[in-house]
């Protein structure tokens, strides 16, 4: 088999690699790919250029399209691709508004009874300003409707942070809700759908800021692992049945089949779990960690789910741990510097995998060319010993200026 993989983070190579190390694939194009893809299997194309994306897979006889990231996803890169006889894993571009339209993902969690935060929708700047004005409840989430690359949410702690929020990011016209502060800790969950079946993956857990402890500005992912312990198999069924399930049959009675990854970002607390967010595809970093846990042939789930038999599939992983660092330049997620040499990818210790994200390469060397640089994999039979391994791949990794994180996994480990 012969694919094509859209992107160029952490999450690309991993898929890439997974197809071709468990015997899915014989070839792997990644578009337009990073430095941890060799240069001939790199598609030099944009990801908005369907066009391009179509006669480059028509002309080299792909078998399979897997899009990771939301933004084509949303514009309609599978609707565009199968409309012209290209196999393509990934939602359609109205079934990928529950990641591109945060209202029309409540609207329907609402509708199918899928546990999450209450919300209040605001059609005016005014009438928003008024709430804050009046309202006693902070923290406050503010979510701003469209993809907006993470930027789209504040959590003021008070009135005079809210305003500032609504100053910077809200005009009039957009479309904006105010949704309950959730407590608890996170895990992403992620199911692979074909339309009617979802089977759930092992759960994960991001490490979103950029600093140890949780602390500091957003990042894309400063780390990940699985299995996340928080996800106790009998939540974890709970989602399944509670999140997953629900979301996936009310999406079909709207005419809307979805078709795969439903990423559920939930928040448990006690016995109560509830949805943050869903994404319309493969979490990053969490792929990182999910994927190499995997028994099954990622190959055969990708076909399973686009020709809708994954009822007849069992999804099995490793009774393992794995644990991704994400390796950043210096100043990320503000300015930074790219074009450092990165040394030391040829003495990883055994077991230990990089995943490229934001690097290039010239002359047969490696450099940064991004704010996620890296993500240093590991997995062993506990978590403690995945991490180990994982910190002693970073310490014989080296560019300038690169950032990490000291604790991934501390909620699990603590
Ligand atoms: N890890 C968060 C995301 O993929 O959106």
């Amino acid at each position: 088999m012969r694919y094509c993989i859209i992107g160029s983070g952490g999450r690309e190579h991993a898929i890439a690699w997974r197809l071709l190390s468990d015997g899915s694939a014989d070839e792997v194009y990644v578009l337009p790919g990073n430095g941890g893809i060799a240069e001939e299997f790199r598609v030099k194309l944009k990801i908005d250029d369907f066009k391009g994306i179509a006669e480059f897979c028509s002309g080299e006889r792909i078998d399979m399209v897997v899009v990771g990231p939301e933004v084509p996803l949303s514009a309609g890169i599978t609707d565009y691709l199968v409309e012209r006889g290209i196999r393509t894993f990934g939602p359609s571009r109205r079934a990928a508004m529950l990641e591109g339209s945060k209202l029309f993902a409540k609207r329907i969690m609402r509708a199918c009874g899928v546990p999450t935060g209450d919300y209040h929708e605001f059609n005016t700047r005014d009438g928003l300003l008024r709430h804050i004005d009046t309202t006693e409840a902070f923290p406050m989430v503010i979510k701003l409707d469209g993809l907006a690359a993470g930027k789209g949410v504040g959590i003021p702690e008070n009135r005079k942070d809210a305003r500032a929020f609504v100053d910077a990011m809200v005009r009039d016209g957009m479309r904006v809700f105010v949704e309950e502060y959730l407590e608890g800790e996170e895990a992403s969950v992620l199911g692979i759908c074909d339309g009617d079946t979802v089977l759930p993956l092992v759960a994960a857990q991001d490490h979103k800021r950029i600093f140890d402890g949780d602390r500091g500005p957003n990042t894309g992912g400063m780390g990940a692992y699985a299995p996340a312990p928080v996800m106790t198999a009998e939540r974890l069924e709970r989602v399944r049945r509670e999140v997953l399930v629900p979301t996936i049959e009310g999406m079909k009675r709207e005419g809307i089949p979805f078709k795969g990854i439903l990423y559920a970002g939930v928040i448990v607390k006690g016995d109560e779990i509830r949805v943050l967010e869903f994404n319309a595809r493969f979490g990053d970093p969490e792929t990182q960690v999910i994927l190499p846990l995997l028994e099954n042939r990622l190959g055969e789930l990708f076909s399973a789910a686009v020709d809708g038999t994954l009822a007849r599939c069992a999804v099995r992983f490793k009774r393992k741990s794995a644990i991704t660092v994400v390796m950043a330049s210096g100043g990320y997620p503000g300015e930074y510097e790219t074009g450092k040499p990165i040394k030391g990818l040829d003495s990883l210790p055994e077991g230990a995998l990089v995943f490229h994200a934001g690097t290039e390469t010239r002359d047969g060397s490696c450099y940064t060319a991004g704010g996620r640089v890296l993500n240093v994999t590991a997995t062993a039979n506990d978590l403690a010993g995945a991490r180990e391994l994982a910190y002693e791949a970073v310490g014989r990794i080296s560019f300038e200026g690169a950032v990490f994180r000291k604790d991934i996994g501390h909620r699990a480990l603590k």
